[in-house]
């Protein structure tokens, strides 16, 4: 029997605190009209000291967990798409799999730009169509705020904040990721970069003098080619599903510039009513924008089932990528029972005490092998 890779449960997580265009123009030389008229963004939300892209990352994943109303002893697999991981290492995956007590399940980080989130969506409808796992916990989760320049107008008013995830689960039942396309070009990998803190320029006095911590981009090359990708994306990954542009519901694209949206939407001759888009409100997210649309066009009603959706999404190395979907789960007729979610709660705290309990173990362990060492000597 085929098997099929459906979207079981979706949620996200964006900080509460919220910064204005107007905000940004009392601390730098920009202007609200400027940012709306060239990105369409009016607002983006920040993360506090206290919120990272693994606290942000756990949040989505907990609220995808209560919509697919499965336990987190079901997922086999935690993916994390990001570019502002917690850490080079370990894995941001790795930091959420605990934190959710999700115990039988590996997991990694996916790093390819704003086009991460369906190179993980894509790379998990893989690993289930072909028989390996069976549910896969599947994040795209940014602090670009931490690697943004707040003294560059040219980034610093394009970027916020947040994280979206979703459960892809198995089913002989046809539907869910019926077409994928992944692409790169590396020839562009200087267009958008983050230039030290990895090999190649490590972290150290001058990379930091020299702002090489902060992400770098070529605004109009990187415009030119998202307009570009966008359109040939779409295209063809409608073909491979074999389908019209003209049976597809809802198009969901990576929110980065409205007028971005709007040229695709122009060239492949589409009403952009058929677009979905809130970058209005988050600014761009990376890897977190289009789990976080995907959320919020299913909350707003703008996905049912049997609805066909395109996510197509570029970025960063450059980076490309885009999935047909047909959308199968109905949302929850009701929120999740008090019960349920206490139940939840309780499995966290517990999921929580069992990681301290262990990290506590290893530290015993490693104390009694050291005087153990010590006496032979
Ligand atoms: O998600 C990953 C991919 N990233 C993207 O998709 C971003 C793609 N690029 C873009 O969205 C656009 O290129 C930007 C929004 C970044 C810039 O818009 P643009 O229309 O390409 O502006 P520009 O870079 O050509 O700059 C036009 C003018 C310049 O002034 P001069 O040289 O014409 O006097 C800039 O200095 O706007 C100026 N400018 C600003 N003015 C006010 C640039 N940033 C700002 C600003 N406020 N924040």
């Amino acid at each position: 029997m085929p098997r099929y890779a459906h979207i079981i449960g979706w949620g996200k997580y964006v900080p509460p605190h919220i910064v204005t265009n107007d905000d940004l123009a009392k601390q730098m030389d920009t202007t609200d009209a400027w940012i709306r008229e060239r990105t369409g963004i009016v607002q983006r939300h920040v993360a506090s000291e206290k919120e990272s892209t693994a606290t942000m990352a756990i949040h989505a994943a907990r609220a995808a967990i209560e919509t697919a109303n499965i336990s987190p002893m079901e997922i086999d697999l935690v993916i994390v798409a990001t570019a502002t991981p917690e850490y080079l290492f370990p894995a941001t995956a790795c930091l959420v799999q605990s934190a959710i007590g999700a115990e039988r399940a590996g997991a990694f980080d996916l790093e390819a730009g704003c086009s991460g989130f369906v190179y993980a969506l894509v790379t998990a409808a893989g690993m289930i169509r072909s028989g390996l796992h069976d549910t896969i916990l599947v994040i795209g989760a940014e602090t670009l705020s931490r690697i943004i320049d707040w003294s560059d107008r040219a980034t610093a008013v394009l970027f916020g904040d947040g994280a979206g995830a979703v459960i892809v689960r198995a089913s002989e039942r046809s539907g869910g990721v019926m077409a994928s396309l992944l692409g790169a070009d590396g020839s562009g990998g200087d267009l958008l970069i983050l230039p030290a803190g990895g090999a190649r320029h490590p972290a150290g006095p001058e990379t930091v003098l020299s702002k090489m911590h902060y992400a770098r981009m070529n605004g109009r090359e990187v415009y030119r080619f998202a307009t570009r990708v966008m359109v040939e994306a779409t295209q063809n990954v409608v073909k491979r599903a074999g389908w019209s542009l003209g049976q597809i519901d809802l198009f969901i694209p990576h929110q980065a510039n409205v007028r971005i949206i709007e040229s695709a939407a122009k060239t492949l001759r589409l009403s952009s009513e058929r677009f979905f888009v809130n970058l209005q409100d988050y600014g761009n997210t990376s890897a977190a924008s289009i789990p976080i649309a995907l959320c919020e066009a299913v909350e707003a009603n703008r996905v049912n089932p049997g609805d066909r959706l395109v996510l197509v999404g570029f970025g960063a190395g450059l980076t490309w990528a885009a999935c047909a979907i047909e959308w199968t789960a109905s949302k929850p007729g009701v929120p999740p029972l008090s019960r349920r979610v206490f139940a939840g709660r309780l499995r966290y705290i517990v999921a929580g005490l069992k990681a301290l309990g262990w990290r506590l173990q290893r530290r015993a362990d490693a104390t009694v092998s050291q005087v153990v060492e010590q006496k032979e000597e």
